[in-house]
């Protein structure tokens, strides 16, 4: 694979950053994860403003601006040159505040950021959704700024594990009782014919499958409340389901050991994620029911 690292194209098991980078020191960087389809990336735009939002917000400064370095235009030639023209794919970048003698402050001015891009073959979980995904919820112990995508994910990292050491797809994340997003994911909720979700604040990442999927709820009039989901209200709940750009709209049907509703995924997520593909330009692919995933029911 060949990936882009500081304005080089070469091979991935050659590119290599500095044991000084403040990435690898601090988490000092941030990072995006963009879905690609034949070759096209979708929704960039809404992944570079949040990119932007995010460097502004660490005060990270890319001589010339962000726009200067051709992102969209690295991340196409990588999918080219690595075979990702055609079906799902994603695109990693990650941008830290560069290589510096190690102290918690700033480095000097000048100091380049490190700029690093590579595209991998996306097997996007159909199996996992025909049958629905298990989660478990667990303490959001994440810090003020959560809606900055930084690479500081210990506390996602942790949950993650504990899901995934459960059988589980998702750790659902919960501060002060309510559901605040998944460890990698933004959660909904159907209660009393609402779509329900956290408001955009600094304790959620604004997610753009959630930015794009509740656009698609108004299309297909499906009521949207951007209210915090209790995390009382999971049992009420007709659906659960997750957003992300490597898992598109995957329902939940079993939370904490607990069937949501009648534990089989639901019409909402169906119709929702129906209306994504169509607006990625990808057949929405429906595994044979009974196809089992490499997730276990909790
Ligand atoms: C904490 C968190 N929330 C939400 C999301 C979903 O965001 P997106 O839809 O942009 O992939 C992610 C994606 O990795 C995430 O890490």
């Amino acid at each position: 694979m060949i990936v882009y690292l500081n304005g080089a194209y070469l091979e991935r098991a050659r590119a290599a950053v500095s044991v000084d980078d403040r990435g690898f020191l601090f988490g000092d960087g941030v990072y995006e994860v963009t879905r690609a389809v034949n070759g096209q990336l979708f929704e960039w735009e809404r992944h570079a403003r949040r990119l932007a939002r995010g460097l502004e917000g660490l005060g990270i400064q890319l001589s010339g601006g962000l726009e200067r370095i051709g992102l969209p235009e690295i991340s196409e030639r990588l999918l080219d040159e690595n075979g990702l023209g055609t079906g799902d794919a994603t695109v990693y970048l990650q941008i830290t505040r560069g290589a510096a003698e190690r102290r918690h402050h700033f480095p000097p001015a000048g100091t380049p950021p490190t700029v690093f891009l590579g595209a991998s073959r996306l097997a996007v979980p159909e199996a996992i959704r025909a049958q629905g995904a298990a989660a478990i919820t667990t303490a959001d112990l994440r810090w003020g700024r959560c809606d900055l995508k930084t690479v500081n994910l210990l506390p996602n990292v942790l949950a993650k594990e504990q899901a995934v050491a459960a059988g589980a797809f998702e750790a659902i994340l919960v501060r002060d009782g309510v559901i605040t997003e998944g460890a990698s994911s933004n959660v909904l909720a159907v209660i009393g014919g609402v779509l329900r979700t956290h408001p955009l604040m600094p304790q959620i990442l604004a997610g753009i499958t959630r930015e794009v999927v509740l656009e698609l709820a108004a299309e297909v009039g499906v009521p949207v409340a951007l209210e915090a989901i209790p995390q009382d209200g999971l049992a009420r709940a007709s659906e659960v389901m997750v957003t992300a750009t490597t898992a598109d709209v995957m329902p939940v049907v079993k939370i904490d050991g607990r069937p949501v509703a009648d534990g089989q995924p639901g019409p909402v997520a169906r119709r929702l994620h129906a209306a994504l593909c169509t607006r990625m330009g990808r057949a929405a692919v429906r595994a044979p029911a009974g196809a089992t995933g490499p997730a276990r029911p909790v």
